[in-house]
């Protein structure tokens, strides 16, 4: 799907994220797994990440995410109609990770219903309140993007374990008067599927004693770097942009080399690309939300400035989402 934004205008006017309290080293993970900080620092970039404690689970993260951006935005929770929250680890299959933060946060009206899309699950949730707020069935979103990806990891796969953090970000959407989102892009190729999955976790019973995500890293790496630039390129064409016109862009946080390859095929100089991966390693659908938020603390977040964001994961999924920002927010 790929599409210019061209209902009502839509922007962000509110931000928030949340990661664990416990940092978890590349030193750490070696005393667990046959790796080392060399290693993992050479192939990904990543040096430590986030990690829930045994009691945590998607709603406990997410929630503080949610508080901040909703008090960022000086929004009432109970004025939000439509809260949608992408993710992989809902703290259950149902209720909904959505429902039971509607309820907590005190969101009497909302729609409230999670979404899958893998690590692409932040961009797929962008583009559908865009489409239920500008067509005028919901005046006032709270997007989510969240996952504690530890919670499904095989902790004795040195190569998944070394990739993955937890954490949350969450997004206010509203009607502003111009500017805002300018288009999405999203795909999914569900051939590709067992490159990156979790066997066993659903109606399909396979011969599989356990629950945990099984990667083929290669086979994600090649898609990764292609993606990024494919994705990108068509959304830019689409709006009648140019790369040149992007002065934030902030891909999905998987690997640095990822990130760094995909910059340099499109053309975009270091230092309009946002990373975080190195703190935070890959947060899965929080993963882009986070690096929202940093950017806005780095004061890269002005009204007029051209954000571009490019999500990638588990399905295969891509999605990219391109607006130019509205709101003042102080660094
Ligand atoms: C996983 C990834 C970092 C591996 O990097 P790579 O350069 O492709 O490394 P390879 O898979 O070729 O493995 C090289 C060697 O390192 C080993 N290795 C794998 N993980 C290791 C680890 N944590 N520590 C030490 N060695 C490791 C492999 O077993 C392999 O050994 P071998 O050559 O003896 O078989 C890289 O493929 C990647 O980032 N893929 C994308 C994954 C991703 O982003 N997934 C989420 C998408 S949302």
């Amino acid at each position: 799907m790929i599409g210019s934004a061209n209902g009502t205008p839509i922007s962000i006017t509110g931000l928030g994220s949340y990661v664990p309290e416990r940092v978890v080293t590349n030193a750490e993970l070696a005393t667990l797994v046959d790796t080392t900080d060399e290693w993992i620092m050479e192939r990904t970039g990543i040096r430590e990440r986030r990690i829930a404690d045994d009691d945590e689970a998607m709603t406990d993260v997410a929630l503080p995410a949610c508080r901040q951006a909703l008090e960022r935005a000086g929004v009432d929770p109970a004025t939000i109609d439509l809260l949608i929250v992408a993710t992989v680890t809902p703290d259950m299959t149902f209720p909904s990770t959505a429902a039971l933060l509607a309820d907590t946060l005190g969101m009497p009206d909302a729609a409230a219903y999670d979404l899958s899309a893998g690590c692409t699950g932040f961009m797929y949730a962008l583009a559908q309140a865009y489409g239920m707020l500008s067509g005028g069935l919901a005046k006032r979103a709270l997007v989510v993007g969240g996952d504690v990806l530890s919670k499904i990891l095989d902790w004795s796969d040195r190569s998944t374990v070394v990739l993955f953090g937890d954490g949350a970000g969450a997004v206010v959407l509203e009607r502003v008067d111009e500017g805002g989102f300018l288009g999405f892009e999203l795909g999914a190729d569900g051939g590709g599927g067992v490159h990156l999955w979790l066997p066993g976790s659903g109606s399909r019973h396979f011969d599989e004693p356990e629950n945990f995500v099984k990667m083929n890293g290669r086979e994600v790496f090649k898609f990764a770097t292609r993606i990024l630039v494919q994705s990108a390129e068509a959304l830019m064409e689409r709006c009648g942009l140019t790369i040149d016109d992007v002065d934030v862009y902030i891909p999905h946080q998987a690997n640095v080399r990822i990130i760094e390859h995909a910059a340099a095929k499109l053309g975009i100089d270091p230092e309009r690309v946002v990373i975080n991966v190195d703190r935070y390693g890959n947060t899965s659908s929080g993963s882009i939300p986070l690096a929202l938020v940093d950017a806005q603390r780095d004061g890269r977040l002005v009204p007029g400035k051209l954000v571009l964001m490019t999500g990638m994961g588990a399905g295969l999924t891509w999605g990219s989402s391109l607006i130019e920002w509205t709101e003042e927010m102080a660094a």
